[in-house]
């Protein structure tokens, strides 16, 4: 899934708040989240099953009684971060202790599911070890831990469902909120942890989701975005028993007044199945934007990478969706130096990217990950290779998505606020191909749809003014 910056509990604070049933809270916790879309919907969920117990959210790992690192573990660098911060967090704790307070520290995520009791042998200040599939125990956990218990390592996959084993969803204070659908993958991309800390695809069955969104949205949510590793393979139990495709899953969740923009992410090229095109033209809640990983423009590349799919492939798939909703902003995940990599197959990306015109991406060097087919190939690429190649595709893919930018100054877009701005009297929202857009206007229009006349553009991002009517 997309990468999203290091956020802490501090901003996921404004998205989650306590419900009336709440007890006061008596004791503070301090998330921190890396990685992808889905750890920032498990953090809030957490957040949210810890509320009950009393816990309150921190922005002070300082003050907090309890510190959760939820974590990833996509590329080593990512999971290098969790050992650093753990051991200044070490520190943090001897000096809570010294004052008399107690600190618990968990480690949560797919570094806790990969690594599992290695993390305290590594760092014995963690006191708590927990997989994502585990996240409803947590409470419990956490008992233990203050009864004494240390190194307490959970990474089973646990036979109740976690979903429905989590409190319901609490108040939500920001109008877009992510929802999960489908966890795990059953691709074996060989460069890949996720099936091993994810585990097998499953989808959550169509009632569930229904029922989560219709809370978000009465609630003040307007946006809902699902996420799944591969969510478009999604194919949960429908109320009649028979499996729901993704597309029929949006058609459901379209029908929810108040609701008024769905998206989805990750998709694999494999599962962009006919009615999910069809969609992107017939469901006009969905927006416009698609976030499709091709990964390399090679094919040798993309079977070495168990892609299946060919460059060609993934070119006629796009063709196929930009007839079916012409305006579509795309977005994709690049890996550079791959093992065998050669100055002809990267360039083969470089003619792929310039082939689709990306809006947006991320793009990676590729980094070895212990027990995943490709990190044992013998044709490991230097790494001064990598990082010459990924500052050529950045290039290219910068100055496409300022082009995409730039493209919308002089037009009107509908803008759905999200918070205030950086500046004293501006708001900021995000256009229905997920640009972030600035207006001066009044906080009172956070949650609502203005339509925002474009005026210019960076980059990253776009400005404009709100029309009136
Ligand atoms: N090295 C580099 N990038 C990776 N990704 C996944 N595994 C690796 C790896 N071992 C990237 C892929 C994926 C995104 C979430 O992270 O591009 O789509
Ligand atoms: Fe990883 Fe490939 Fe599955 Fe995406 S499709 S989660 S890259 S194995």
């Amino acid at each position: 899934m997309g990468e999203i910056p290091i956020i802490d509990s501090r901003k996921r604070a404004q998205a989650s708040t306590g419900v009336a049933e709440e007890p006061p809270a008596t004791k503070a916790v301090f998330v921190k989240t890396f990685g992808c879309q889905m750890n920032v919907y498990d953090s809030d969920r957490m957040m949210e099953a810890l509320a009950r117990e009393g816990y309150g959210v921190t922005d002070s790992p300082g003050d907090a009684d309890l510190i959760i690192l939820n974590t990833c573990h996509i590329r080593e660098k990512a999971a290098e971060k969790v050992y650093s911060e753990l051991g200044r967090l070490k520190q943090l704790k001897d000096l809570r202790r010294a004052d008399g307070k107690q600190t618990v520290i968990a480690v949560a995520g797919c570094v806790a599911q990969a690594e599992g009791a290695e993390i305290t042998t590594r760092q014995p200040a963690v006191d708590l070890v927990i997989g994502p599939q585990s996240y409803h125990r947590l409470p419990s956990l956490i008992g233990r831990v203050s009864r004494g218990e240390s190194r307490i390592v959970e990474t089973e996959f646990p036979q109740e469902d976690k979903f429905q084993s989590l409190p319901e969803r609490a108040v939500q204070r920001n109008p877009s909120a992510f929802l999960t659908v489908q966890e795990g993958c059953d691709k074996f991309c060989t460069f890949c942890v996720v099936p091993y800390t994810r585990g097998i695809e499953v989808s959550r069955p169509v009632a569930d989701v229904e029922k989560e969104a219709r809370k978000l949205v009465a609630s003040g949510v307007r946006e809902l975005t699902l996420l799944g590793q591969n969510v478009n393979a999604y194919h949960g139990q429908g109320p009649d028993g028979r499996s729901v495709s993704l597309a029929g899953l949006l058609d459901r969740l379209s029908a929810i007044e108040g609701l008024a923009r769905l998206r989805y992410t990750t998709s694999h090229p494999r599962d962009m199945s006919e009615d999910l095109i069809a969609a992107h033209a017939g469901n006009p809640k969905l927006m416009p934007f698609l976030h499709l990983p091709v990964q390399s423009g090679s094919d040798r590349i993309l079977a070495a990478m168990n892609r299946k799919h060919t460059a060609q492939e993934y070119l006629r798939l796009i063709a196929r969706i930009r007839a079916a909703r012409p305006d579509i902003a795309l977005s994709s995940d690049f890996i550079v130096g791959f093992p065998g990599e050669t100055e002809a197959d990267f360039e083969a990306t470089l003619d792929l990217v310039r082939a689709v015109g990306f809006a947006q991406t991320f793009s990676f060097k590729y980094s070895a990950r212990p027990g995943t087919p490709a990190a044992t190939a013998g044709d490991q690429v230097p790494e001064a290779i990598k990082t010459e190649r990924l500052a050529r595709l950045q290039d290219l893919l910068e100055s496409q998505q300022a082009a995409f930018n730039a493209a919308l100054v002089g037009r009107v877009v509908p803008v759905l606020f999200e918070r205030k701005g950086r500046h004293e009297g501006q708001i900021v929202g995000r256009s229905p191909y997920l640009q972030l857009v600035h207006a001066d206007a009044a906080a009172d229009l956070i949650g609502q749809i203005r339509p925002v006349a474009v005026r210019s553009a960076s980059q990253l991002t776009l400005s404009g003014v709100i029309e009136t009517a």
